[in-house]
């Protein structure tokens, strides 16, 4: 079936129209869609990639095969389309300049979030954030763009542009993403998801989840931050990541999970906090810095930041 056969058929808008109505930079509408499209070539990938490398990430992370395989082939295709001068990769230890870029986009990657569910075949995703120039170690607010994809049984594409948060899915016959969902508004569910062991969390936290249990809250954890995300986006709740006393700022990276995944829960009327302030108001020092991470319902978090300031 053609390209304009499926949209007629599903009556959905184009993820590139959609960029276009929201007056987006053709460059910049060029780059998010090229992203996008490799989704394809990295979701064919994972039949022949299936384990784990013997190889730790910046953070100190066993890396999977697809882990590896898609932060090589998204650089490359990144490199090869000129429009980016600074890329930043949860796999690279270091920031990636391409001098001869024409435009100076940079871009924040978290090439396959949730990578130690691969082996489980449950939902992991691809996160990314875009700024208009500078460099990437810019606070999150600075963001121009931010997407992440999810692969379950649709490879979904969730984006923002400033203008709300829509998602999209990939149409494997006619190969383009057509609108799933023009607008999202995070409810306040009563559902969360914390990572760490519990004889490790600060007092602050311990409270959090006594609070979310006696007030009814469902747990929902999964181990994939994107896939978590998702569904707090659709339902409502939180998922965090506190500090420890063995490790203070969590787990979470600031620009490949926290900053892209705050943009656009924010642009879904939800918020995020590291227990004191926004995220996305954090002045990058390092690219692989991490942070204690809530992100969800605003009421849920309103409660949370009040909980910390007690503490
Ligand atoms: O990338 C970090 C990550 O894999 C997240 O996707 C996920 O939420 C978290 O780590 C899971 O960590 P843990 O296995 O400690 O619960
Ligand atoms: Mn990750």
């Amino acid at each position: 079936m053609k390209y304009a056969d499926i949209c007629l058929r599903f009556c959905m808008v184009p993820l590139r129209k959609y960029l276009e109505s929201c007056g987006c930079d053709p460059d910049l509408i060029a780059l998010i869609r090229l992203i996008a499209r490799q989704m394809d070539p990295i979701r064919k990938a994972f039949l022949e990639n299936q384990t784990y490398e013997y190889s730790l990430n910046a953070s100190g992370e066993l890396q999977a095969q697809m882990d590896t395989w898609a932060d090589a082939h998204l650089i490359r295709v990144v490199g090869e389309s000129g429009l980016v001068r600074e890329l930043a990769s949860e796999e690279q230890e270091h920031i990636i300049r391409f001098d001869n870029s024409r435009r100076e986009y940079a871009m924040v990657m978290d090439p396959l979030d949730g990578s130690s569910l691969i082996s489980t075949n449950l939902a992991v995703g691809t996160i990314v954030g875009i700024y208009e120039k500078g460099g990437v170690l810019q606070p999150g607010s600075k963001l121009k763009a931010a997407f992440y994809t999810l692969f379950g049984p649709l490879t979904v594409l969730v984006v923002s542009v400033g203008k709300g948060v829509q998602s999209f899915a990939w149409d494997s016959e006619s190969e383009h993403y057509v609108m799933l969902r023009e607008s999202f508004t995070v409810p306040e569910g009563k559902q969360y998801g914390t990572g760490g062991v519990r004889n490790e969390w600060l007092p602050a936290h311990t409270k959090i989840i006594e609070f979310f249990d006696k007030e009814g809250f469902k747990v929902r954890y999964s181990g994939s931050f994107v896939a978590d995300c998702h569904q707090l986006l659709v339902y409502g709740g939180i998922y965090s990541y506190p500090g420890s006393a063995k490790s203070p700022t969590g787990k979470l990276r600031l620009l490949f999970e926290a900053n892209p995944l705050g943009y656009i829960i924010i642009q879904a009327g939800g918020r995020i906090t590291d227990g004191e302030k926004n995220i996305l108001d954090i002045i990058p020092e390092k690219p692989h810095q991490k942070t204690p991470i809530y992100i969800g319902s605003k009421g849920i978090i309103e409660k949370i930041e009040e909980i910390y300031s007690l503490s």
